[in-house]
C-alpha cells in the first residue's frame, strides 16, 4: 500500500510519517502543510555518497540538485552529509551561503546567466561554473579577468540520448535548449573556446539526460557517449578532462505502479561501463560527479491538506476540494504527474469514493490528482495526505490567487520543527508599493 517505508498507520487509524502522527502534526501546524523527514533525506544522501565512493572511487561526489527543493535548513543537512550542491540561480547560491554551505563544493548551472549572476557566484566563491554556451563563457572570462582570478568551468554538452521520460524534463537531446551538442560539433567548438580563455580553467564536461528516468540503460549510454567524447577531445585538442558530471535524473516511486530503483545497484552498473570504456580507450579515469535532486528529497516529503468540500455530480464525477492546490503542487497541472493520495485521519476506512482531488484556486485546471479513492464518508474537515511531495513542490510553489505558501516542517527523531514558516498576508503584500 505504501510507496516508502517512512509511511505507516497507528492504532488510531491515522497515517504516520517518519513515525509521527500526521493528525497531531496538522493540529499543531495547520494545513496545508509540507512535512519533510530529515532522516530520509540523510539516508538518501548516504546511499549516493557511499555507492559513488565504492563504485567510482574516493574522488566521486554527489551534488544535491537543489532546484528540487531549496531552503536554508536543507543546505545545512547537505553540508552535514558531505554533499556538494548544484545551484541554478543567485537565490539558491545565497540560500546555501546563508546556511554556511562551503560554496567551493557548488556547481553553478543555468543556460542564461546574467552578468549579475556571474558576479554574484564569484562573490560567493562558487567552485565551478557549468557553462552552457559561448556567450556565458565570454561573461565568465570578462568577470574573472576583472577580478584577477581563474574560474573553474565544466561545459554542458548534450549526448543525444532519449531518456524516455516526459517532454518538459527531457534535456539530453541534440535540439535541447541546454548545452552544446556533441553530434553537431558545437560541443567541440565550445571546448576550443574554453581552452583559449586565460581566466577559465576547463575541468571537464557535464551532461544531464532527463528527470524521473527509469529506463534501463540511459546512464550507461550517457557515460559511454561522454567518455568517447572526452577521448576524442583528448586526441584532437590535447585536453584531458579530469571531471565528468553525469547530471541527475533517477526516478522515484510516486505510486505503487512505479518501480523501486536500487540506486546503489544502478550506480554499480554505470560504474562497470565507466571503468570498461576508460580501459578500452586508455583514458585516465576522470572524477565522477552526479546531481540527484528528486531521488534525494521526493520520498522525504508529504503534504497535508484539509478537505473543504465534497461535491457529487450524479452520473458524472465527484470532487473533494482541499485548502491547497496548484500553488503548493503544480505538478499534475503541468505534467499530469501521478501521486498517491491517502485519507490521513481514517486510514482503516474502506476507500470507495472515486473522486478528483481538487485545489482551491479559481481555475478548473487546479487538480492535485484525478481519479483517487477516498472513504465514502469523507467530509469537510477531514485530513488528506499527498505522498512523495519532497521534490519540485515547495520549490515550484507560487502565490497564484495570492494564496500564501505553506510552511515546511521537518521531522527528526520523533520531534518536529519549522524550517520555513507559513507565509502571511503581510508577506504577500510586502513588495507592493
Ligand atoms: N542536473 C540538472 C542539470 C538538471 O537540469 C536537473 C533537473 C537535475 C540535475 C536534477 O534532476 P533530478 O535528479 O531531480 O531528476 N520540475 C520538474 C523536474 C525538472 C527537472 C529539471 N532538471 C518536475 O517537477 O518533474
Amino acid at each position: 500500500m505504501f510507496t516508502c517505508d517512512n509511511l505507516g498507520v497507528n492504532e488510531a487509524g491515522h497515517l504516520t510519517f517518519a513515525g509521527q502522527d500526521t493528525v497531531s502534526l496538522a493540529a499543531r501546524y495547520g494545513t496545508p502543510l509540507y512535512l519533510m523527514d530529515e532522516a530520509r533525506v540523510r539516508h538518501n544522501c548516504r546511499v549516493y555518497r557511499d555507492a559513488m565512493r565504492r563504485h567510482f572511487g574516493k574522488n566521486a561526489l554527489p551534488l544535491y540538485a537543489s532546484k528540487a527543493n531549496s531552503f536554508t535548513q536543507l543546505y545545512r543537512v547537505m553540508r552535514d552529509e558531505g554533499m556538494g550542491v548544484d545551484v541554478v540561480s543567485c537565490g539558491e547560491i545565497r540560500t546555501a551561503a546563508k546556511a554556511g554551505f562551503d560554496l567551493s563544493r557548488a556547481f553553478f548551472h543555468g543556460n542564461a546567466k546574467t552578468d549579475a549572476d556571474v558576479a554574484c557566484a564569484m562573490d560567493c566563491g562558487v567552485g565551478c561554473f557549468v557553462a552552457d554556451n559561448e556567450d556565458e563563457l565570454g561573461a565568465i572570462e570578462a568577470e574573472a579577468a576583472k577580478r584577477g582570478l581563474v574560474q573553474k568551468v565544466l561545459l554542458r554538452v548534450t549526448p543525444g540520448i532519449d531518456p524516455h521520460t516526459y517532454e518538459a524534463v527531457n534535456t539530453g537531446m541534440v535540439d535541447s535548449k541546454f548545452g552544446r551538442a556533441i553530434a553537431t560539433g558545437q560541443a567541440e567548438e565550445l571546448a576550443r573556446l574554453a581552452l583559449s580563455l586565460p581566466h577559465v580553467e576547463l575541468l571537464g564536461f557535464h551532461c544531464h539526460v532527463g528527470s524521473q528516468v527509469f529506463a534501463e540503460d540511459v546512464f550507461e549510454r550517457a557515460v559511454d557517449v561522454m567518455l568517447r567524447f572526452i577521448a576524442e577531445m583528448r586526441r584532437r585538442l590535447g585536453f584531458t578532462a579530469s571531471l565528468l558530471d553525469l547530471g541527475g535524473g533517477y526516478g522515484v516511486r510516486y505510486t505503487s505502479d512505479d518501480p523501486v530503483l536500487d540506486i546503489a545497484d544502478k550506480l554499480g552498473n554505470v560504474a562497470r561501463v565507466f571503468h570498461a570504456v576508460c580501459k578500452e580507450l586508455s583514458l585516465p579515469e576522470p572524477a565522477v560527479v552526479l546531481e540527484p535532486g528528486r531521488s534525494i528529497v521526493a520520498d522525504a516529503g508529504l503534504t497535508l491538506y484539509t478537505a473543504q468540500s465534497v461535491k457529487r455530480i450524479p452520473g458524472y464525477k465527484n470532487y473533494v476540494a482541499v485548502d491547497g492546490g496548484m500553488t503548493d503542487n503544480p505538478r499534475y497541472a503541468l505534467y499530469k504527474s501521478r501521486y498517491t493520495v491517502l485519507p490521513a485521519d481514517s486510514m482503516n476506512a474502506p476507500r470507495t469514493l472515486r473522486c478528483d482531488l481538487a485545489g482551491c484556486c479559481c481555475e478548473s485546471g487546479d487538480i492535485l490528482q484525478p481519479d483517487v479513492l477516498l472513504p465514502e464518508t469523507v467530509r469537510r474537515g477531514d485530513l488528506i495526505a499527498v505522498c512523495t511531495t519532497g521534490a519540485y513542490n515547495y520549490a515550484m510553489a507560487s502565490n497564484y490567487n495570492r494564496v500564501p505558501r505553506p510552511p515546511v516542517v521537518m521531522l527528526r527523531d520523533g520531534e518536529s520543527y519549522v524550517a520555513v514558516r507559513r507565509e502571511t498576508a503581510d508577506d504577500l503584500t510586502a513588495l507592493d508599493e
